[in-house]
């Protein structure tokens, strides 16, 4: 089958061939449409995030495609159906195998495209929203990189139970999209600290959960943000990932959790359970438009470098989409 693969002294992406990958009694043979990038596709080709054990060298944590084989020990898909599912690698390529367990059935008011914006980012901002996080109604989130992939997918959650919404972003037309998404508040941290606009939308309370992709730098504001019992998650490290000076005297003083958090390496068993309450909260909720896939571009899979190189400069709102034919 082709795939994308990448040439290893350069780094740039190219489409070549590679071998067909190898369907189990309970998987999957799925024929790929479309696929998504994620963050950890730009480390994994410069070798800074290698695969989980057993997992695809190829790059690509989720895809939308059609059922083209089923396993002997599988019931409820047949040849044809239309599904998306998360990937530990393998989503850059014409075919993938799935646990059956693991495929979500796609709506039909969603394109293969649409479908495919989902599974990471909404999966991982479920994930740290409800079973780490346990958001909810009436307790406010502040969600750093509101208009990233995770934060368009966790803005929709949150406003799904009724909480309260405040993000950063670094462009005026990333902050509209988190208002039109149903962020309360959309802070410029380009323009100064986030902390005291934080403080002054919480009445001085401070908030009952973070989103954080950011990490060193956000570190002080982040622990000054949170209200007492408060939880910072902590999901990526762009900024920087080691702390000097930290006083973790108000950690106890406000009793406040740090968990850290990591989707990829979690066993299957878990993933399963994740993408079934998942489906379960959401997919109704795709049907009848409440939640929508945040799509930023389409290209086609030839334009792959350039897909990359437009999410390093951080142009993207949403989800960059790679069409598979
Ligand atoms: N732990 C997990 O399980 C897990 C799963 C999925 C993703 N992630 C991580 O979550 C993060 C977001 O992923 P994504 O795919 O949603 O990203 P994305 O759509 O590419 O968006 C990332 C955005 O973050 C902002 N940003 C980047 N560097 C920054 C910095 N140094 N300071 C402040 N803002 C910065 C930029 O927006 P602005 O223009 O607003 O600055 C950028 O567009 C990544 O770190 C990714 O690795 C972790």
């Amino acid at each position: 089958m082709k795939a994308i693969l990448v040439e290893e002294k350069t780094q740039q992406l190219f489409i070549g061939e590679t071998d067909m990958p190898h369907m189990g009694k309970s998987d999957l043979l799925i024929k790929v449409r479309a696929t998504a990038l994620n963050r950890a596709d730009l480390l994994q080709k410069r070798g800074l995030y290698p695969p989980p054990q057993g997992a695809s060298t190829i790059l690509g944590l989720e895809m939308s495609g059609v059922v083209e084989e089923v396993g002997e020990n599988v019931s409820g898909w047949k040849k044809g159906d239309r599904v998306c599912a998360l990937l530990p690698g393998g989503g850059y390529a014409e075919y993938v195998v799935i646990p059956a367990e693991m495929a979500i059935r796609i709506p039909q008011n969603l394109s293969f495209e649409e479908a495919a914006a989902i599974p990471e980012v909404f999966l991982t901002a479920f994930l740290n929203m409800f079973w780490l996080g346990k958001l909810k109604k009436e307790e406010t989130i502040l969600i750093h990189a509101g208009a990233s992939g995770v934060g368009t997918a966790a803005i929709q959650l949150a406003r799904e139970i009724g909480a309260n919404i405040i993000v950063t972003a670094g462009t005026e037309e990333k902050r509209s999209l988190c208002l039109s998404l149903g962020a309360a508040e959309a802070i410029d941290y380009k323009e100064g600290p986030f902390h005291e606009k934080v403080m002054d939308a919480t009445f001085g309370k401070g908030v009952n959960l973070i989103f954080d992709f950011i990490g060193a730098p956000y570190w002080e504001q982040n622990i000054d943000s949170l209200a007492t019992d408060g939880k910072l998650i902590l999901i990526g490290t762009m900024g920087g990932a080691k702390l000097n000076d930290v006083n973790l005297g108000k950690l106890l003083f406000k009793r406040l959790q740090i968990i850290g958090t990591a989707l990829r390496s979690q066993s299957i068993k878990n993933k399963i359970a994740l993408t079934k309450d998942f489906t379960d909260f959401a997919l109704s909720k795709f049907e009848n438009g409440r939640l929508k896939p945040i799509i930023d571009s389409i290209w086609e899979w030839e334009k792959v470098n350039e897909t990359h190189s437009h999410m390093e400069q951080n142009k993207n709102s949403g989800k960059v989409i790679l069409q598979i034919p």
